[in-house]
């Protein structure tokens, strides 16, 4: 494309389009993306980059699979939609949910499908909502979210994120959702970020266990910068929701499907949670899906209501047949080519990689990984534990260099710098990105 249209289309961007997130001085040079290839995403000017995030965690397999293309082309010409309500189906989103309840958490049962992470969380609100209604205990409607998590954009999912900027301006937000506070006890290992289990625990007392109908937590924290949780932090969380009889709401958005080398997280730690909550990966991001699975106990629940507990939540989309057919074919891909291992092995040479440059670099500190996902901190003086100014914004001067200088593509958060590459990624081209990341670092001192 010549370099005039070029121009043309980002005026016609900066006029017309309100992106997510959106904050018009951050958005005068926009990249506008043309095409990519596995790991590597290609602009209209043809720059390459690699792609440090899968986009937004969601390309597992890559781009340009054309198996994909293909699963979309055959379902689109079999039929355009066909209703999905009580009393009708269709074949792919049937195969799907058995393939997922297969790939899940032993205790799961049934699967819901909607068109987004947030969709997936406001509904596994309300079905935790509604089982309790069910159970007669209507009392139990509140829901404990934690600090520095991401679960969505609705009102509901804004209010259950604890990252202050997401509703500083869309409030008022419903108040029986609440963040965790409290104190860590004596001798308990804390999180990443600082958090323990007992926060939720003193959350659960202070509000009433007769009051609250579950727990929501991602086992990794993504969007709010990465922030991994200690070794026992989900069975301690597992034990306080059973002690209270809370559910426990895992938010998979990020992590389902092979992130962090398993095809769930807690799969790691043998936990399993009541409701899981997926998106992204389910269709490595070609077309959009999420979803929730619930336990066999919730599904028996509503399968067994009285008739005038019809469960009244739908979407148009829910159980695309198109998306069904892209997801089916999607975590096929995952299992024939062991991506899940694969995201086991390439997590452990990243990790390895980023402690090799926090030996050598004095601005970056408090690695995080587990699995395929990574973040850190970029610091001022690692040694003596000094954090940047924060209105240097030295994350972004970061992932600025990174993008134009080296050709790397990932997002910060104030100056948390967070990673999580296609699942396809070999090893070449981590050692591009680590190259990358030394190099900003240095760029930044
Ligand atoms: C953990 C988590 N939950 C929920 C969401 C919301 O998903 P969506 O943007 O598809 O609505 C996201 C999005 O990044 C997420 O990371």
């Amino acid at each position: 494309m010549q370099k005039d249209d070029i121009d043309q289309i980002i005026k016609d961007d900066l006029k017309y389009l309100i992106h997510p997130q959106y904050f018009a001085p951050d958005h005068q040079e926009p990249i506008i993306f043309e095409k990519g290839k596995g790991a590597w995403l290609y602009d209209y000017n043809g720059k390459k980059y690699f792609d440090g995030l899968s986009s937004l965690w969601n390309v597992a397999v890559g781009h340009g699979r054309e198996e994909l293309a293909k699963a979309a082309y055959d379902q689109i010409s079999k039929v355009a939609f066909t209703n999905n309500y009580t009393g009708f189906s269709n074949l792919p989103a049937i195969q799907l949910a058995k393939k997922i309840i297969e790939l899940t958490y032993d205790n799961m049962q049934g699967v819901y499908f909607t068109n987004s992470g947030s969709e997936s969380n406001e509904g596994a609100l309300k079905t935790a909502r509604f089982y309790w209604n069910l159970k007669g205990q209507p009392k139990k409607n509140k829901l404990i979210a934690r600090q520095r998590a991401y679960h969505g954009g609705t009102l509901a999912t804004s209010a259950m994120t604890g990252l202050p900027p997401f509703w500083k301006y869309f409030g008022p937000l419903p108040k029986e959702i609440i963040h965790a506070q409290g104190e860590s006890r004596d001798g308990e290992e804390l999180n990443s970020d600082g958090e323990t289990a007992s926060w939720v625990e003193d959350t659960i007392l202070r509000e009433g266990a007769d009051t609250v109908a579950a727990v929501i937590a991602e086992p990794v924290k993504g969007a709010g910068g990465v922030w991994t949780p200690s070794e026992n932090y989900f069975k301690e969380l597992r034990a306080i929701c059973d002690k209270y009889d809370v559910l426990l709401i895992a938010d998979e958005v990020i992590t389902g499907f092979g992130r962090t080398g398993q095809w769930f997280a807690l799969q790691r730690w043998g936990i399993n949670p009541d409701i899981v909550t997926f998106a992204k990966a389910i269709t490595s991001g070609y077309i959009p899906m999420g979803g929730f699975i619930v336990s066999k106990e919730i599904m028996n629940a509503l399968q067994n209501v009285p008739p005038d507990a019809k469960f009244m939540h739908a979407y148009t989309n829910s159980a695309h047949p198109t998306a069904s057919a892209v997801g089916l074919r999607n975590l096929q891909i995952i299992e024939d080519e062991q991506l899940v291992q694969n995201a086991q092995v390439m997590g452990q040479y990243l990790s390895e990689g980023l402690q090799n440059i926090f030996a050598k670099k004095k601005n970056i500190s408090n690695i995080r990984t587990l699995g395929f996902i990574a973040g850190f901190t970029l610091v001022e003086d690692a040694d003596s534990n000094t954090n940047y100014d924060p209105t240097l914004g030295m994350g972004s001067k970061f992932a600025k260099f990174l993008r134009e200088e080296c050709g790397v593509i990932t997002r910060f958060v104030g100056d948390q710098i967070v990673l999580a590459p296609p699942l396809i990624t070999v090893q070449s081209e981590i050692d591009f990105l680590l190259d990358g990341l030394e190099r900003s670092l240095k760029s930044i001192l």
